[in-house]
């Protein structure tokens, strides 16, 4: 039995996803929280071997299929061994991506059925659904602007317009979901966006 609070950050790369992950682990600990922060593809061993063969570049020849399949096997690890268990334990889990990113990169981006997607999805989650998702939108050119190309992982690499259909393939799944997500705009300053999360935050859980 949930008795926690799971929290997602979703966007493109470069969004602000990871800063804003972190800026609200620190408020919500200060603020006396119990919380645990975590990111995707990884997590637990397992799951973090699965990021590696999913990110490294020289796996250029792997198949769409194979890599949902990959991305699913690796959520199934981290929600089993990590992120359920630190729910029941009463804690607020923050993850920055979780299965949104499936949806928009492999569905949007490489059209694999959604239909597909969510059966998988349903499986490898346990049925895990996250209480707030916060998409961080922003332009692709902007967020790939802020990735030195010389660290860019595989997905990265992708161009332009395979960005241009992940940003929108999260549009559209905030569209169909509007009770769990919440859409910050990325164009506004690092602190700005903090104090939109908090606002939500704040009046989630009355502190
Ligand atoms: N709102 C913002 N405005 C300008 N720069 C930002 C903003 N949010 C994050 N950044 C910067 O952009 C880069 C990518 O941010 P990061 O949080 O790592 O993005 P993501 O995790 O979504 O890929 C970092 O250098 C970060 O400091
Ligand atoms: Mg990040």
């Amino acid at each position: 039995m949930k008795k926690g609070l799971f929290i997602t950050f979703e966007g493109i790369e470069g969004c602000g996803k990871s800063t804003q992950a972190r800026m609200l682990k620190e408020f919500l600990i200060k603020a006396g929280k119990h919380v645990f922060l975590t990111r995707e593809p990884g997590g637990p061993k397992i799951a973090e071997e699965i990021r590696k063969m999913l990110l490294s570049v020289n796996n250029k020849e792997m198949l769409p299929q194979t890599e949902v399949l990959l991305y699913m096997a690796s959520r199934s690890q981290h929600t089993g061994e990590w992120i359920i268990p630190e729910l029941e334990k009463g804690k607020i889990v923050i993850s920055d991506r979780y299965y949104d990113s499936t949806f928009a990169y492999q569905g949007a981006a490489r059209k694999i059925d959604g239909k597909l997607i969510d059966t998988i999805r349903r499986y490898a989650t346990f049925g895990l659904v996250p209480d707030i998702t916060f998409l961080v939108d922003l332009p692709e050119e902007i967020g790939l602007s802020r990735i030195l190309a010389k660290d860019a992982d595989r997905l990265e690499q992708e161009s332009i317009a395979f960005h241009k259909k992940v940003r929108n393939g999260f549009l559209e799944l905030a569209n169909k979901e509007p009770e769990r997500f919440v859409v910050l705009d990325g164009n506004k300053s690092i602190k700005e966006i903090h104090d939109d999360v908090i606002d939500i935050i704040c009046k989630e859980l009355i502190i």
